[in-house]
């Protein structure tokens, strides 16, 4: 993704968190699961006991249905190297995330929809049934990850929203909030974050809303309190934080596709074969080991997916 400062992939290995950093986030972890002291633990604590109902539990038995097929990137690992523009272009921006504040947290839901609302989070909870599901994340600058999300289908997302026949694409559009977030003064971004997919993505059953990973309500630097997830696609289709669902019948003009279209694509499905024009799509790094593994077609996923994008060859895949 990084176009500006520094290629994200040449970040050298001394500038991830050290240790102690680390261990300073397995406390602020801790204390996530232990209750209210900051992020989406607090969240949903508190809204739940605003809105008269239990917190839902977050440390379900994975869907057998979406076996990882690799093992398990550690907690640890996928909380310290994130992409978050909003933050930093580095990948230790964990820290400058706990900024955020997440609650209240509503979701505006709009344009082709029988009636346009304002959802709350808790209340879009309570209309959900969460499940987990370990899906591999693979991000456009040949990293991977493999991770335990606990969500919704985004099906479940669409039926709620009611779309209007006539709607062809669901757009998410992201957070902005300046008091926390520096990277919104960066004039060369055209915030705020937006991503969307055809309506046949959305309600593919691979496709999924994700409110907790590892067993926890997302910590800040993941996308609380709550963000999409799009395994067989390149991390950039899965924004972080939305706060707006609005369904069209255009293909919408995505935040990186803005930037650079021919470097991020709309489709953005992860294929091996389609190179970005400045690095190979070959193979990818695993975080956490460093172990190089081959990139499959559709990050493996294909036979969930590959339907979608009958006629489509090659290159159309990604672009
Ligand atoms: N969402 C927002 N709002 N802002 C971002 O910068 N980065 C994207 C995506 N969602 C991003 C975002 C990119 S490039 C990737 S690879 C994934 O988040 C990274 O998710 P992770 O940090 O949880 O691994």
């Amino acid at each position: 993704m990084p176009i500006i400062r520094r290629q994200g992939w040449e970040i050298p290995e001394s500038r991830v968190t050290p240790e102690a950093a680390v261990l300073g986030r397995r406390t602020l972890l801790a204390g996530l699961a232990a209750g209210p002291v900051l992020g989406a633990g607090s969240l949903l604590g508190a809204g739940a006991a605003r809105a008269g109902i239990a917190a839902p539990a977050m440390n379900l038995p994975p869907d057998p249905a979406y076996p990882a097929g690799r093992a398990l990137t550690t907690e640890h690992a996928a909380a310290t190297y994130n992409n978050y523009y909003e933050f930093s272009q580095d990948k230790d921006l964990w820290r400058a995330a706990q900024k955020m504040t997440i609650a209240p947290w509503s979701i505006r839901i709009e344009g082709m929809v029988a009636k346009p609302r304002t959802i709350g989070f808790e209340d879009l909870l309570a209309q959900v049934k969460l499940e987990e599901r370990i899906y591999r994340h693979r991000c456009v600058e040949a990293w991977a990850m493999t991770v335990p999300w606990t969500g919704f289908p985004m099906a479940e997302l669409v039926k709620l929203a009611d779309p209007l026949p006539s709607a062809k694409y669901v757009v998410f559009t992201t957070i902005e909030q300046p008091k926390s977030m520096p990277g919104l003064d960066s004039p060369i971004f055209p915030w705020p974050y937006v991503e969307g997919v055809t309506m046949a993505e959305a309600t593919n059953p691979l496709a999924f809303i994700s409110v907790g990973m590892f067993g926890k309500p997302l910590a800040k630097q993941s996308g609380a309190p709550i963000r999409i997830t799009l395994p067989w696609k390149y991390g950039f289709k899965s924004g972080k934080a939305f706060v707006k669902v609005a369904f069209t019948d255009r293909q919408p003009n995505t935040f990186w596709a803005q930037i650079a279209p021919n470097e991020y694509g709309f489709w953005a499905n992860v294929n091996p074969a389609v190179p970005h024009p400045r690095w190979s799509q070959a193979t990818e790094r695993l975080i956490g080991t460093d172990d190089r593994v081959p990139t499959q077609i559709f990050n493996g996923y294909g036979p969930f997916v590959a339907s979608l994008y009958a006629g489509m060859k090659g290159d159309m895949l990604y672009r």
